[in-house]
């Protein structure tokens, strides 16, 4: 089948986007309200786009006059933590993706423990597998949407996610989800291997 994205209704544009491009890694944002509260939010339009400079970057929808509370936040303090979910956040990922009024904080309504993170004005959920620390980078507006490029400043990641020497991922312990399409998601269980061939197996001047 083919599709006119020049053409297509919104929903259809989301729902072919989002069920095809999968999966995608779960960013648990988590902000400052106005009040002092914390703020957390899901999501899933998110990758890491640069490693020097050191870039994250978060799709954030919004309806007219109407920014997500992440994005307001965001947009008023240019600092966000954002935590890689893995089963264990899993929960409090579902809670915090419910749309809760401003000023209630979803992380105790999930029943985490928080710390301050070091670098920013936001609070980190303690024992997370791995929490980046970010300031707003740039801004990248449409009238329903912000694209947040942000730009890490600092990183936490629990000592039994690394290997021994505290330098490659261990894969063992460090088991992120991702999202694929609706209430469906993924996770590393079968981790495999591909190795590439040399060029000069594949290709020669
Ligand atoms: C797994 C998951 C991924 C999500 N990804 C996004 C996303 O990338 N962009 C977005 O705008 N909303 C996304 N959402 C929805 C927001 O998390 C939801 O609207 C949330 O209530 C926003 O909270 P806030 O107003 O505190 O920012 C996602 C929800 C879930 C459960």
């Amino acid at each position: 089948m083919q599709f006119d994205f020049t053409t297509l209704a919104p929903r259809d544009r989301y729902r072919l986007l989002t069920n095809f491009v999968g999966p995608r890694p779960i960013a648990l944002v988590t902000t400052r309200n106005t009040d002092g509260s914390n703020n957390a939010a899901p999501m899933s339009f998110f990758n890491v786009m640069s490693s020097d400079p050191p870039l994250l970057v978060l799709g954030i929808a919004s309806k007219p006059d109407q920014e997500k509370d992440t994005a307001a936040n965001i947009r008023r303090t240019g600092q966000f933590a954002i935590h890689m979910v893995d089963m264990a956040l899993s929960d409090a990922m579902l809670i915090a993706g419910l749309a809760v009024p401003m000023g209630v904080d979803e992380l105790s309504l999930a029943g985490v423990e928080t710390e301050p993170c070091e670098t920013i004005d936001a609070d980190r959920i303690t024992g997370a597998s791995c929490v980046f620390e970010c300031r707003t980078e740039r801004l990248l507006d449409w009238p329903n949407r912000v694209l947040v490029i942000g730009e890490v400043s600092h990183m936490h990641v629990r000592r039994d996610c690394l290997d021994a020497e505290g330098r490659y991922v261990n894969p063992e312990t460090y088991r992120p989800i991702a999202r694929l399409h609706g209430d469906s998601y993924i996770n590393s269980d079968r981790q495999f291997d591909l190795i590439a061939p040399e060029l000069g197996d594949v290709w020669t001047e």
